[in-house]
């Protein structure tokens, strides 16, 4: 039974305030956790709720998320059993009640209601992932690591395509295949070096050299790869996240680093010449949150043989969702709790796509805390791959170091998704 929950102010890796919910049982259980931003956020996201109070963290404060958590929002769960996460959520719905959480904010329910699962595991005693999902069988994620940053994750000074992800699907283990991003990640930083090019990172933890082009990095990536020891395409693939609604405007798309303007189509050829020329496995966001035409084309043209995972299109909401299978528009979901709110709606999210057979893909946002919830949430949900940045800084190691010890914890069951965490 939840007993109390409070809630406090706390900074994420950008230095902006983010809501921490605690939640207390009966039973003596107690619980943390924090929600994450974004930056590049599709504007179908359900609402952030920010103070906006001049002269106090630039507006970004979240004093109200606070005081609704610790008022209104504790008041109505107190009392309610912390096993029934659906009924909690569903309190949160109502409370909030509208579509987009416009009244709570999405990042006052998220952090309450994951501190609520994380609570009522630790009564159970179990992992969280053991108390989300079948404790017999974890399968532990290929890790998309984010080696190169550029679009607003790197203040539109390097690509304008924001991310470049290494997919170490080949390795035997969670583990190796950590081992194997790291090494390349740092066979990239010495190239790098080598070509004169900074080393500083950017929101994700990936290096954002100031490239003359959308496709020098992944010359850049294959090169890692290969100085490192491994394999482009048969050991490691690359993914990519253009987040191209930053770069979408008046209906084209503006590829500033190379002067170019593009229509849908021109895009889509464009894409087709990456995935013929280089092993991308996955691309994300190729085109705008609206663009449903342009998203039917592309997946059209690559839909049987890149992973089209829509991010800012879908904004983990089941309606949109639906549309997209409905239209044939990608073949892969991005899931970001923060998107929608709570985690019995996320996973109606990943359920709807993975019953359509289609790819769910669990992400981070690029502003984080060590909150580990979503590593545990990839694992139960049995997605098969994992966005959560670089193999280089805390928030984002966080992560992949609790799925380190998941594997360990598991050991004969666990399982690597490897090459099949894949739709294509
Ligand atoms: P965001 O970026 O968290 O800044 O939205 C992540 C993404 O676009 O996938
Ligand atoms: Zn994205």
């Amino acid at each position: 039974t939840i007993q109390s929950i409070r809630a406090r102010e706390i900074l994420d890796s950008r230095g902006n305030p983010t809501v921490e919910a605690e939640v207390t049982l009966a039973c003596g259980a107690l619980a943390r956790a924090a929600s994450p931003s974004g930056a590049s956020t599709g504007v179908h996201e359900a609402l952030e709720l920010r103070d906006g109070v001049i002269g106090r963290y630039g507006g970004k404060g979240v004093q109200r998320p606070v005081s609704l958590i610790n008022g209104e929002i504790r008041d109505r769960l107190a009392g309610l059993d912390a096993l029934e996460q659906q009924a909690v959520d569903e309190a949160l719905i109502r409370l909030d009640g509208t579509p987009n959480k416009e009244n709570l904010g999405a990042n006052t329910t998220l952090a309450v209601s994951m501190a609520v699962a994380r609570a009522a595991a630790a009564a159970e005693g179990r992992w969280l992932w053991e108390y989300l999902g079948d404790p017999a069988r974890p399968l532990l994620p290929v890790p998309m690591l984010n080696i190169l940053n550029g679009g607003v994750h790197a203040n539109w000074q390097g690509p304008d395509f924001q991310e470049y992800m290494i997919a170490p699907y080949g390795a035997p283990t969670f583990a190796e295949a950590l081992r194997w991003g790291a090494e390349i990640y740092h066979a990239l930083k010495a190239l790098l070096k080598e070509k004169g090019y900074s080393t500083g990172v950017g929101d994700e933890g990936g290096f954002a050299p100031t490239v003359s082009s959308n496709t020098e990095p992944l010359d850049l990536i294959v090169e890692a790869i290969e100085r490192a020891g491994y394999d482009p395409g048969r050991e490691v693939g690359i993914a990519l996240d253009p987040a191209s609604s930053s770069f979408y405007t008046g209906g084209a798309y503006e590829l500033r680093t190379e002067g170019l303007t593009l229509t849908a189509a021109e895009m889509v050829d464009r894409y087709r010449e990456l995935a013929d020329a280089y092993p991308v496995i996955v691309i994300e966001d190729g085109l705008a949150e609206d663009d449903w035409d342009g998203w039917r084309l592309l997946t059209a043209t690559l839909g049987d043989r890149v992973e089209l995972v829509g991010d800012d299109l879908f904004v983990t909401n089941v309606a949109r969702i639906e549309r997209g299978i409905r239209e044939g528009a990608a073949n892969a979901v991005l899931i970001k709790p923060n998107q929608i709110g709570t985690v019995t709606e996320t996973i109606a999210a990943v359920r709807l796509a993975q019953k359509n057979g289609w790819g769910a893909m669990v992400s981070h946002r690029s502003g984080e805390t060590v909150d580990t919830f979503i590593a545990d949430f990839t694992v139960a949900m049995q997605t098969g791959h994992l966005k959560t940045g670089a193999p280089a800084r805390g928030e984002r190691v966080a992560k992949y170091n609790q799925l380190l010890r998941i594997e360990e914890a598991a050991g004969e069951a666990a399982r690597y998704a490897g090459r099949g965490g894949f739709v294509r």
